[in-house]
């Protein structure tokens, strides 16, 4: 298209962003629109009828032991119960009526340790082992309702022992392998399991990490800590690792099964029974347990897998990325590619061991044809250059689907040209932990896709952007992501905790959901997600508390006063970077560079003990004062402009404005930083 006429203002001509953003928009080939589960009538099914369109949902993907007649009873918002007469289970769903159906021979998990070794698991085979620990459960003193928590590597072993804990209506609670004894700690303290079950260890980077030592470390009594609820742990054997052993309390899983039936009638509970608990963090010291309940969560995880990733149970090879410990692993591991009878990869490993191809060799291998990732994954390849991934085939890859984080268009671009082949449509999907399972995609037989848009709500959700007065912000600004309706797997509250749930999601805006995160709509209407408004951090796509890695760092002795911001990452998205004064005594620790250094790694090994590695602060920063309001808020705005090495901003509220000069003065010469 010629612009004739220049000088003839903007209104009939396109703007440069207008152009810009034709050439950056990717309509699904005729050929996977024609053949896509979710066509554009969904859109207007869903709002038609909100209601009867989930209940139809819910009744086509999901197998109900007694029918529900009521589809959404709100009058207990902002707690919803969806399908509230109906009951089933989770397991049953997930594993024996795929076998019933007749395709108990369908590969369900194609595991791959990260040595190399592999093991092949149908649905029969799953139902098998499932029953047998939900028999070993049973046995151990489990029953229905108590919780049990999971602290165990990416293993086959992770996904029977979450949907052995569904078959008998016990609500499971991971906890990422990753965190520390004492997060696991307070974890199993706030849900009062009754039960662990880890393993030895894991692979971990070509070699075998512990993980049974943390376990025996949290529930070691302690003084000033309640003891624990904990009777049992089962362990499983990975890495042949020596371990302590508690008698009387440990139990070997491999022990506990063989001894186990594998005939296990599952339970079937109400819709509302509680699924799992999932802790995340939120913008005070103390993580959240977010609570999942059965039938609106399964309903809503098998509809958004199988429309967002248009999965073909028979042909499609599937392929999530994300760990068990985290709420991808559950919605898009564990629940929802099973209850719609997917064929998947489960990989233990990191991805790049024992080399930077891991990840294209196992696509190459298995076919995958449906990946899903984060954005962090794909700048971290990106990094690491085209022809990594260039050397394997990756043709069989037809839906790519990114997740965690915004992804900055650059990345978008190079796993659509580089991964996708420049064919395959990426599927940018935002949701939380809290919203149990995706609320904003594009659908990738549908929607023209943009990159760095996770663009509009899914059939049957409801989502605005709206401004400080809760007003709809206007195509073209800017505000605050809300969703407006109540959804099927939104969370039922936090566990124990029903006023903190009224207050982190439901006070800011009247009768609206906030989620915490910024957006502005373009002006075609399509959302872009632009980072947290809280203080919530969001490194490599996991949620980081400001707040609860600054009471990590001033429990330690050396620490009088700590500031934690999340400063911009070309890798991760963000880095933790803190401010620390030291205490009197230890002011003086860090005025050499090998005093700062070491002070440094002291703290970041505090933090990791206290939270866990993925808390460690980036850079922490030893400085004689930090910014603070004459009311005495720390203004973190500052000192995000000084971790990401710009002028300061406007300091004039501070209670004392040289403060700033004082730090930018004192950083010129000693803190390291650290990379690890
Ligand atoms: C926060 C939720 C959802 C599973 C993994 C993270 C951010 C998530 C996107 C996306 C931009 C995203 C938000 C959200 N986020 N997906 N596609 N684009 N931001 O779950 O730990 O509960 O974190 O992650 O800030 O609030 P989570």
């Amino acid at each position: 298209m010629t612009d004739t006429n220049p000088t003839s203002g903007s209104a009939s001509s396109p703007s440069l962003e207008n152009l810009l953003h034709e050439t950056r928009s990717f309509p699904p080939s005729a050929e996977f629109a024609a053949q896509a589960n979710a066509q554009a009538d969904l859109y207007e099914k869903a709002s038609a009828d909100r209601l009867e369109f989930w209940a139809g949902q819910a009744r086509e993907l999901v197998t109900w032991k007694t029918p529900f007649t009521e589809t959404l009873d709100w009058s207990g918002a902002p707690v919803a119960r969806w399908f509230a007469d109906g009951t089933l289970n989770a397991a049953y769903n997930a594993v024996d009526r795929h076998v019933e159906a007749g395709h108990g021979d369908r590969v369900a998990i194609h595991f791959e340790g990260e040595p190399g070794d592999t093991r092949t698991v149908t649905y029969a085979d799953l139902q098998q082992e499932v029953s047998r620990a939900a028999n070993a459960l049973t046995a151990l003193g489990v029953q229905t309702g108590d919780r049990v928590v999971i602290y165990l590597p990416m293993l086959v072993e992770s996904v029977v022992a979450m949907l052995a804990c569904a078959r008998i209506g016990a609500p499971h609670s991971v906890v990422f392998g990753g965190f520390s004894a004492d997060a696991l700690r307070s974890r199993v303290a706030d849900a009062e399991a009754t039960l662990v079950i880890t393993a030895d260890g894991g692979y971990r980077r070509g070699a075998p990490s512990a993980l049974k030592p943390a376990v025996d470390e949290a529930l070691a009594p302690k003084e000033g800590a309640d003891p624990t609820t904990v009777r049992k742990v089962l362990v499983v054997r990975r890495t042949e690792q020596d371990v302590d052993w508690v008698e009387g309390r440990d139990v070997w899983w491999h022990e506990a099964l063989a001894e186990a039936s594998d005939q296990h009638e599952p339970v079937a509970v109400e819709a509302e029974h509680p699924l799992f608990i999932l802790y995340t963090s939120g913008t005070t010291g103390k993580p959240k347990g977010i609570l999942h309940t059965t039938g609106g969560y399964l309903t809503q995880a098998a509809y958004t897998h199988r429309n967002v990733f248009d999965l073909k149970p028979e042909t499609d090879v599937y392929w999530c990325t994300a760990d068990v410990g985290w709420v991808t692993g559950h919605s898009y591991v564990v629940y929802g590619p099973l209850v719609n009878g997917a064929t998947q990869v489960l990989y233990e490993g990191t991805p790049d061991t024992p080399h930077r191809g891991r990840w294209w060799e196992l696509i190459e291998k298995y076919k995958v044809s449906i990946l899903y990732t984060a954005p962090t994954a794909i700048r971290t390849c990106m990094k690491w250059g085209d022809d990594i991934p260039g050397g394997f085939d990756l043709s069989s890859l037809r839906v790519l689907g990114s997740v965690g984080e915004p992804i900055n268009p650059e990345a978008w671009m190079w796993y659509r040209r580089v991964i996708g082949g420049d064919k395959a449509p990426i599927v940018d999907t935002w949701w939380q932990t809290e919203t149990g399972a995706i609320m904003i995609s594009p659908l990738p037989g549908v929607t023209a896709t943009k990159p760095g848009s996770a663009q509009v709500a899914l059939p049957g959700i409801a989502a605005t952007v709206v401004d400080d007065e809760a007003q709809p912000v206007p195509d073209g600004g800017g505000g605050y992501l809300v969703l407006t309706e109540p959804w099927p797997s939104m969370l039922r509250g936090i566990w124990g905790d029903l006023e903190r749930y009224k207050e982190t999601y439901w006070s800011r805006f009247e009768g609206l959901y906030f989620a915490g995160d910024g957006a502005k709509k373009d002006e075609d209407g399509d959302i872009w997600l632009l980072g947290r408004v809280d203080d919530v951090m969001n490194v490599s796509g996991h949620r980081l508390s400001t707040t609860e890695i600054e009471s990590a760092l001033v429990s330690h002795e050396i620490v009088a006063e700590a500031a934690v911001v999340g400063a911009a990452d070309d890798t991760t998205g963000q880095a933790v970077v803190a401010f620390v004064i030291l205490r009197g005594s230890h002011a003086g620790r860090a005025s050499t560079p090998e005093g700062a250094a070491e002070v440094q790694k002291e703290l970041r090994d505090h933090v990791g003990k206290e939270i866990g590695p993925i808390a460690k602060p980036k850079k922490i920063l030893v400085v004689p004062e930090l910014p603070k309001t004459r009311s005495g808020k720390i203004m973190r705005r500052l000192l995000r402009d000084v971790a990401e090495d710009r002028a300061v901003g406007d300091a004039t509220t501070l209670a004392d404005s040289s403060v700033m000069d004082l730090i930018t003065a004192g950083l010129a010469a000693p803190s390291a930083s650290s990379e690890d």
